[in-house]
């Protein structure tokens, strides 16, 4: 089984990044953290990140017929971008919506995601934990649709 991870926009900066809301834990570490426990879990994980909302959605187009599932953290375009909500209903691999921070406890403007209501669920809130908690999860509803 392949999972997909995909980070969108200034999330390449984490750990510089205001770490009051973001936490001091990189990309690289979070990577390193799904990978172990991918291993753990049996499933192979792949990663890709980009600040252009275009290179994201070619991604997901691309990940059709590869992989099982997908998380995404799409960073600030999960609150402007239908483009992302369309590649990931189009596709129709299930995705985990993921953020570090807890996105209805912040702005106003934050409240609101386009992905959510194409995705199969979202966790938001465990810092970099919130990977991992999205990583059983995509896990859990891929292992389920093989059976179906
Ligand atoms: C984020 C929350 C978004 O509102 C923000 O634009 C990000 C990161 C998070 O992981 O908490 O870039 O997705």
């Amino acid at each position: 089984m392949k999972i997909l991870v995909i980070h969108g926009p200034n999330l390449n900066l984490l750990g510089k990044r205001e770490p009051d809301i973001y936490g001091i834990v990189t990309l690289d570490t979070i990577n390193q953290r799904l990978s172990a426990l991918a291993h753990e879990l049996g499933v192979e994980v792949s990663f890709f990140q980009s600040n252009h909302e275009g290179e994201l959605v070619q991604k997901i187009q691309d990940a059709m017929g590869i992989y099982q599932a997908i998380i995404i953290n799409p960073g600030a375009y999960t609150h402007t971008s239908v483009a992302l909500r369309d590649a990931i209903s189009s596709t129709g691999i299930p995705t985990v919506e993921t953020h570090l921070s807890n996105i209805y406890r912040r702005e106003e403007f934050r409240r609101h995601s386009y992905v959510s209501g194409v995705a199969i669920g979202q966790i938001t809130g465990f810092g970099a934990d919130s990977y991992l908690l999205a990583l059983r999860a995509a896990v859990g509803v891929a292992r389920d649709d093989r059976k179906k």
